[in-house]
């Protein structure tokens, strides 16, 4: 009888299928349970003619959805016997996760691809691929057939679960292998990860994005939104504290949005989270000002393992522009939100994202940036020119900004954040903080570095065994992104 691996490896069967194990829950996005060992089983590929392993190395653009895409990739390749190397000439898979936010990123991946022909010339085993977000696109797919056909495999957002296999058919076949589903309707638990760090751990909440803001090609890339159910994530969170994980990322790219599709909220899911034994610090990102509910607030303010760190994009300080970037928020919604959460949570540190000469951006729209920039006091800002994307809504908006008045904004806005950054973190010099300790420093030995709840780095005089632990450090010199500190009693961690 034909069993499900080789009905998958003649491409019989429906991707996903017959990958279910567990409960099946009536649900119109479908959760499929990943069954690793009986998935990749198919695909181990055992050690090359003279013994030595295979060996991947993976090169990651973008946001920490895509580095914890990587550590999932990682995961399935480990799986199926590869090993990874850093050298790029060792290895005999290339794989490039892309970003597709800014046009800078995509011409960056074109150029390191561009620049390993030659290996891949000499090299006829070595296989390259590129997924992420720049797959998802049309004009990708098109360039890379016309322009970069020594590219071995694209995949996308939507079927990193099939990497085993596609690798596979890409090794077998003469063309390049693309597959490419343009829409998810489903969340795949239990795939294998090879998590980077030992400490922190990224954990999705939230797959996709609806908000369409009109520069953003995320929902395009990224499909729907799409929420885990909590359960699952809970007994991720309890996996990793039984590990010896102190910190976790929630990711999603509107996490205050999780839940709406079935029926729980975010802020009953910190509630939750907030209950496993052994995490010490909760992160999430990206809140959207949209839908920052009382209760969310409420959640973040009593939770203990909650840290004070909200990531809450802006985009600009002009109501104009914002309703043009069809954000949703006004400039006034979003000061009385800054208000309303710094009541609530004391010291809580607040980060942004900024685009500057979105088109048609006027002097006085920009100045409304500086303005608001002024009045919120962000810990960080991270900003950006605007970037037109391809069959985004803004890509057709007229511009008539030169990309020099634009550059010109952005170094404006950075000196002011850079001022801003700098008199926050002075505020806490002579003060004693609570870090969580990351690990030593690459270039300078025994100096360590953490961060704070709210997220500051923090480096000092340590010792490895401190990594891992929660640890009092009294701040000696705040610099405009860095602390530098002492340790205040090496043998008693705090909480
Ligand atoms: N151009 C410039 N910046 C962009 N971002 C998203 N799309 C664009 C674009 N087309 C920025 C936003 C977002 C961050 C992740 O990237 O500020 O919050
Ligand atoms: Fe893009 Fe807006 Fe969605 Fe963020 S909320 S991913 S900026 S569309």
């Amino acid at each position: 009888m034909e069993n499900r691996i080789t009905l998958l490896r003649q491409g019989r069967l429906q991707p996903g299928q017959g990958l279910v194990f567990g409960t099946h829950r009536p649900h119109p996005v479908e959760r499929i349970h990943f069954d690793i060992d009986q998935y990749v089983a198919a695909y181990r590929v055992g050690r090359k003619p003279d013994g030595s392993p295979y060996r991947y190395h993976i090169r990651t653009y973008g946001c920490q959805m895509n580095e914890h895409d990587t550590e999932v990739m990682a995961g399935l390749l480990e799986a199926m016997g590869y090993e990874a190397t850093d050298a790029v000439e060792e290895a005999d898979f290339i794989l490039f996760n892309t970003c597709a936010v800014r046009e800078n990123a995509e011409d960056k991946v074109f150029g390191e691809i561009g620049r390993l022909r030659p290996l891949k010339m000499q090299n006829p085993q070595l296989l390259l691929g590129l997924c992420g977000c720049m797959a998802q696109e049309q004009g990708v797919q098109r360039l890379v057939r016309e322009k970069f056909p020594w590219v071995d495999l694209v995949f996308g957002t939507h079927n990193i679960h099939r990497l085993p296999e596609l690798l596979t058919r890409a090794r077998e076949s003469q063309e390049t292998v693309m597959e490419v589903w343009d829409r998810a309707a489903m969340t795949i638990e239990d795939m294998p990860k090879v998590r980077k760090d030992r400490v922190r751990a990224w954990v999705n909440i939230q797959y996709g994005c609806n908000k369409f803001c009109t520069y953003c090609i995320v929902p395009y890339t990224r499909g729907a939104e799409r929420s885990r159910l909590p359960e699952d994530v809970v007994r991720e969170v309890e996996a990793l504290a039984a590990e010896g994980y102190r910190e976790v990322t929630l990711l999603g790219q509107n996490v205050n949005d999780y839940g709406i599709d079935i029926g729980v909220t975010f802020a009953d899911l910190l509630r939750r989270i907030n209950r496993v034994p052994g995490i010490e610090r909760i992160r999430f990102t990206t809140s959207n000002p949209w839908n920052f509910t009382d209760d969310l607030i409420a959640a973040i303010a009593e939770c203990e393992h909650v840290v004070e760190h909200i990531h809450l994009p802006v985009q600009s300080g002009n109501s104009q522009i914002l309703k043009r970037m069809n954000r949703t928020h006004t400039r006034e919604f979003y000061l009385a939100l800054v208000d309303k959460i710094r009541r609530a949570i004391p010291g809580v540190s607040l980060t942004t994202d900024i685009i500057v000469g979105f088109p048609g951006e006027t002097e006085a729209q920009f100045q409304d940036t500086l303005s608001l920039v002024r009045e919120v006091e962000f810990d960080n800002a991270f900003t950006f020119i605007y970037s037109p994307r391809e069959n985004t809504p803004a890509a057709n908006f007229p511009d008539d900004v030169p990309l020099e008045e634009k550059k010109d904004r952005l170094r404006r806005l950075n000196e002011l954040q850079a001022e801003i950054s700098l008199r926050r973190n002075q505020q806490l010099a002579g003060r004693t903080v609570e870090v969580l300790v990351e690990g030593e420093s690459k270039t300078n030995r025994h100096v360590f570095a953490g961060r704070t709840r709210t997220n500051k780095l923090v480096l000092f005089q340590g010792e490895k065994r401190f990594v891992g632990q929660l640890l009092p450090v009294k701040v000696t010199e705040a610099q405009t992104w860095l602390l530098k500190g002492e340790l205040v009693r090496e043998e008693v961690a705090v909480s």
